[in-house]
């Protein structure tokens, strides 16, 4: 898989020879090692006209992503990718969106929610396929930062089915990973909400082996962070010391009352990380709204 498992320094090296070669000059130095950018619920289709609100709003997070001054060191799109049921034309309008992204360089990193089909998202997305999975079935992805490790997994269990599942095997994959790097702060992403900690309106929806995941997660006290989205809005909680984050969906929302369209930056320090969410509304009150999450010791 030749994004995941990618270090950003492995990364940045082949960009640097690639850059070397065209005789064009890498700016590395414009990449904030300790800026992640979170979208997820993108929900792209492939009968949605450009001008449509979904895409528009895409377009408008990746045009602000890549008007930072520095950009981020990952881009995460953390599940549904496609609108409804993971059709080819949803991926390829994807596709033609995220571009700017890929060709700027900056590190994307797409995962897999309850309306994706893992295996039309591999064929349009070929890059994407790993040649030999980690975990049958499941794609999933090591991102090691200067500030962090992201570990981001899959909580796809069937295409249009609203609950979600790792699996064992992931589990397996996921405690032996993180047993080998945990040497740094190691912040968790899949799709789904975990059944903890958080909203119990939403647990029935939410990952079905929570209770396993969280006993991988808390003994391990360099896990400070579970991020996820599916409920297209946003939440702040945290279970046994462990931050979860609800992040904002950027393609639509069910009450604008309630909720409203956005995307997260992650700025990460010595002692925790600092989330900033962004929405496509200038004047709502979310908009640019900071909060400050310090990690358990
Ligand atoms: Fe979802």
């Amino acid at each position: 898989m030749p994004l995941h498992l990618t270090s950003r320094r492995q990364f940045i090296s082949r960009l640097g020879a690639a850059a070397a070669l065209s005789g064009a000059s890498l700016h590395s130095a414009d990449v904030d090692e300790n800026l992640v950018a979170v979208l997820n619920d993108t929900h792209i289709g492939a009968q949605h006209p450009e001008s449509a609100s979904i895409p528009a709003n895409l377009r408008h997070t990746i045009a602000a992503l890549l008007a930072l001054p520095r950009r981020p060191a990952a881009v995460i799109i953390n599940g549904d990718l496609a609108l409804k049921d993971g059709r080819r034309g949803d991926y390829e309008h994807l596709a033609r969106l995220i571009a700017p992204l890929r060709e700027a360089g900056v590190a994307l990193h797409l995962g897999m929610g309850n309306h994706d089909d893992r295996e039309i998202f591999y064929e349009v997305l070929q890059h994407e396929k790993p040649a030999a999975p980690v975990v049958e079935s499941k794609h999933v992805g090591l991102v090691r930062l200067g500030g962090a490790n992201l570990f981001l997994l899959d909580s796809l269990k069937a295409t249009m089915l609203t609950q979600g599942l790792l699996g064992e095997e992931q589990l397996q994959w996921l405690t032996k990973l993180l047993d080998l790097h945990n040497d740094k702060p190691a912040l968790v992403f899949a799709h789904h909400n975990p059944r903890l900690g958080g909203d119990p309106l939403h647990f029935p929806g939410g990952l079905e082996d929570s209770e396993p995941l969280w006993q991988v997660l808390a003994p391990r006290r360099h896990v400070k962070a579970y991020i996820h989205g599916h409920i297209h809005h946003r939440e702040f909680h945290s279970h046994e010391g462990i931050h979860i984050l609800n992040t904002p969906a950027t393609s639509y929302v069910a009450d604008k009352k309630a909720s409203t369209t956005g995307w997260t930056l992650l700025r990460f320090n010595d002692q925790g990380a600092q989330a900033t969410t962004l929405t496509h509304l200038p004047d709502h009150p979310w908009n640019n709204a900071v909060t400050d999450l310090a990690w358990r010791t």
